[in-house]
């Protein structure tokens, strides 16, 4: 393990932090350590955050952090700070190597954020930014840690981090910590248009209100969907056949009603959402992202502006803070292109690596950079 910057290089480390959905999420049980045990398959989607980590300007002396994007303001508690750091102190902890760096003088970080995952959205955005710094930090210091000790960092981090690492289709069981990769989901994955209100569902209180009671009519639904949905992955499942049983994946998340119960405004939004797209829709995660499966990208940016027409001249309710985000995407897996993100009416090119240059002032070609024409820069509405 080396933990030493190339001497007299600036080193940028390009990383593109993909959402998840959660395609079923069972909750099987309660732990002894109060977390909730799950059997959830879970997909990384085209949509995502790019993360820069450069080595820090001469005299800095701790890890910072510039969010630009979708609002969030950047605070000591972001995972991404809370990623660089524990990676420090994991490097330290594991070193038997009496020549390494002692862990205060592994180098501070500068990281940059380019926010497109709605956080507290059921998406994994901020546990997703964790892994990739988790990764770019490690690339940053030209360092490795043994697949044991990232899998615990990981796991410290959050329960949904140690999926994002695994970088494709999973069964994820335990709180989150076990990861079983998956195929992909062969020939042409299906499109995924995503509607998340701007309401505030932190996971603790749906889990909290699960353990209270609020509980799926049928207790056993989300896992015989679930159970069902692996092993048709490990069969090879392609995306028309995942297309074909969406009606059973709208009944294969527990913790539904126990975001019903704590945002009963959304019931009603789901129901106008139903009837405007004539097709099923599911919840990621503990919400409030609501999501439904499309044939091809184009039918579900057309979904997409259909939905925000709605939205603008009040078919659909608006709920919580203002209209909803609304965006169309595709489900990603371990073979499709990491470096492509597709966002509604752009596309944003993402090339994860590792720059080493002498001046650290000329843009990084790595960055996001949006497609000729698009006058947005790439951002999702
Ligand atoms: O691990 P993470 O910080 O994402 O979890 C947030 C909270 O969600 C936990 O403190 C716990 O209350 C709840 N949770 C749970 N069971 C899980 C994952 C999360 O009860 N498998």
């Amino acid at each position: 393990m080396t933990t030493e910057m190339t001497a007299g290089a600036r080193v940028h480390v390009v990383r593109f932090a993909p959402a998840k959905l959660n395609l079923t999420l069972a909750v099987v049980g309660r732990r002894d350590d109060g977390y909730h045990a799950l059997h959830s398959i879970m997909v990384p989607l085209a949509l995502g955050d790019a993360l820069t980590v450069s080595e820090a300007p001469a005299g800095a002396t701790r890890d910072s952090l510039r969010v630009t994007g979708l609002g969030l303001s950047p605070s000591p508690d972001n995972l991404v700070l809370r990623a660089i750091a524990a990676t420090r102190a994991a490097l330290a902890a594991t070193s038997h190597d009496p020549t390494a760096q002692p862990r205060s003088l592994q180098p501070p970080l500068a990281a940059r954020l380019a926010k497109r995952v709605p956080v507290a959205a059921g998406l994994g955005g901020g546990s997703s930014d964790a892994a990739a710094a988790i990764d770019a930090a490690l690339a940053a210091w030209s360092a490795t840690l043994d697949p044991e000790s990232t899998a615990a960092l990981a796991a410290s981090l959050g329960s949904d981090v140690p999926f994002f690492l695994a970088r494709g289709v999973a069964l994820v069981t335990g709180r989150g910590e076990f990861v079983e990769p998956l195929p992909d989901i062969g020939a042409e994955p299906p499109a995924v248009l995503l509607v998340t209100p701007q309401l505030a569902l932190a996971t603790p209180g749906v889990f909290k209100a699960f353990a209270g009671g609020e509980r799926q009519r049928d207790a056993t639904r989300a896992l015989e969907v679930s159970e069902r949905l692996a092993a048709e992955l490990r069969a090879g499942l392609t995306g028309s056949a995942l297309l074909a049983g969406a009606a059973d994946l709208a009944a294969g998340n527990d913790l539904m009603q126990a975001a019903l119960s704590i945002a009963p405004g959304l019931r009603g939004f789901i129901t106008a959402l139903e009837k405007l797209v004539g097709r099923p829709v599911c919840q990621s995660g503990s919400g409030p992202t609501l999501w439904s499966l499309y044939a091809t990208l184009a039918e579900a940016r057309k979904a997409a502006r259909f939905v925000r027409l709605a939205a603008a001249n009040g078919t659909l309710p608006v709920i919580g803070a203002g209209e909803p985000f609304v965006v169309a995407t595709m489900i990603a897996g371990r073979h499709s292109p990491p470096e492509v993100q597709l966002t509604d009416g752009a596309t944003v090119t993402i090339r994860p690596r590792t720059v080493h240059n002498g001046t650290g002032s000329r843009p990084l070609r790595g960055e996001p950079v949006a497609e000729p024409g698009d006058p947005k820069g790439g951002e999702p509405r």
